[in-house]
């Protein structure tokens, strides 16, 4: 049997090593897995307590409303208030999605016709290359390097027209590039100069270190105009398995997803939207606990490398860590490199090229051990790097 749908999308490339740390794992061996950012730290108790009580009454097993139920959604609107002075109308501005990643990908089909182009940036995330190909649009992956060149080069293929949609994430996974206020104020500017649209995932809004603040594209005078921005529940408030997340912004372009996902979903269970509430509204010590949680992490991992002679740099935001693969090693690509790490390491880290060609040569570590467990890693890749330096050299 023949289905186009892979054709359209490759086996992905995590695979490889996810399928390597399982055999690894089932002859016995500890593998420590900063492969997959998958959050491991525990639901704030209030939000688990809250969703134990709503779903003990039946009012709440019934199909939910596909947009969110209001609630939900005037809480997104409180939190966009409180955090960035940005004014929603929850009723038309806000939809709750199964999290980003659905909300994304339906959205990039809700809004691309076949063959329209969309803007991504290389390396990404690889829902944002994959949704425009699943809609069967015509995807244009833009080198993301500085922010500033990044900035150049989508104005250059704005110029050329034609371009429906700009996708992008900042803090950016992988890279953990960051971006300042200015940066989107130019991207708006661009995008409303050229009639293209905006989809900003803001995944790691929270996410953030050292004094930096990540700024919301809807903080952007006009932005509304050709912007929608998504946030997530997954990595804030460590709720990744309870898929939770947002649109926000425009409001055409909300109700195109709304339309799609009246068709295709009956909605969030309402237990998980009403303890979501509280997550949103009550939680915030519980976000400080969290980040402060991943930047000991960070400088654990970072400082422990760079001891080991892997010169790799702190990031401001995001949950990883995006390292270049150390020189004596360049010649393997990031592949090899990751099975070489979890062979000689015990260390799984996610290879560069899975995110983009723009990737290679670049290995993403994910926070999602404990300070110890990365202790453990590092001391395994100070060992491993010592042994193998004179062979690579
Ligand atoms: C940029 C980005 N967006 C979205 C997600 C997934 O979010 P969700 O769990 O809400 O689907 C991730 C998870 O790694 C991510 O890195």
């Amino acid at each position: 049997m023949k289905f186009h749908i892979f054709d359209k999308l490759p086996p992905y490339v995590f695979n490889v090593i996810n399928n390597m740390k399982i055999e690894a794992r089932r002859r016995g061996e500890d593998i420590i897995d900063l492969g997959m950012g998958n959050p491991d730290l525990p639901t704030p108790q209030p939000i688990v307590d809250k969703l134990i009580e709503a779903a003990q009454n039946p009012r709440n097993h019934r199909y939910s409303s596909s947009r969110g139920i209001f609630k939900l959604r005037e809480a997104l609107a409180d939190w966009y208030a409180r955090n960035f002075a940005v004014s929603l109308d929850p009723e038309r501005e806000v939809i709750a999605t199964i999290g980003v990643k659905e909300g994304l990908g339906h959205l990039v089909q809700a809004l691309l016709d076949r063959g329209e182009k969309a803007l991504v940036p290389d390396p990404c995330y690889p829902i944002h290359a994959y949704s425009v190909l699943m809609a069967g649009g015509n995807l244009v992956r833009v080198p993301l390097g500085e922010p500033r060149d990044f900035l150049q080069r989508v104005r250059r293929r704005l110029s050329g027209n034609g371009v429906k949609i700009v996708l992008f994430s900042f803090p950016h996974n992988p890279t953990t590039r960051c971006v300042d206020p200015e940066f989107f104020e130019e991207m708006v500017h661009l995008a409303r100069s050229h009639g293209a649209l905006i989809v900003h995932d803001f995944a790691y809004a929270d996410l953030v270190f050292d004094g930096y603040r990540a700024p919301s594209i809807l903080q952007v005078p006009g932005a509304r105009e050709v912007c929608v921005e998504f946030f997530s529940l997954s990595k804030s408030y460590s709720m990744p398995g309870w898929r939770v997340g947002f649109c926000a912004g425009n409001a055409q372009i909300v109700a195109a997803l709304a339309r799609l996902k009246s068709y295709m979903d009956y909605g969030i269970f309402q237990p998980i939207q009403i303890a979501s509430i509280i997550a949103l509204r009550e939680c915030g010590a519980g976000v400080s606990t969290i980040v402060e949680t991943y930047r000991r992490r960070r400088d654990v991992l970072v400082e422990g490398l760079q001891r080991a002679g892997w010169p790799v740099e702190k990031p401001r935001g995001s949950m990883f860590v995006w390292a270049p693969i150390p020189e004596a090693f360049g010649s393997l690509g990031s592949l090899k490199f990751c099975q070489w790490l979890l062979e000689s390491s015990r260390v799984a880290a996610s290879p560069g090229i899975g995110f983009g060609p723009a990737g290679e040569g670049f290995v993403r570590f994910a926070l999602v051990e404990n300070e110890q467990r990365i202790r453990q890693a590092v001391s395994g890749i100070r060992r491993a790097l010592r042994a193998q330096q004179p062979l690579a050299g």
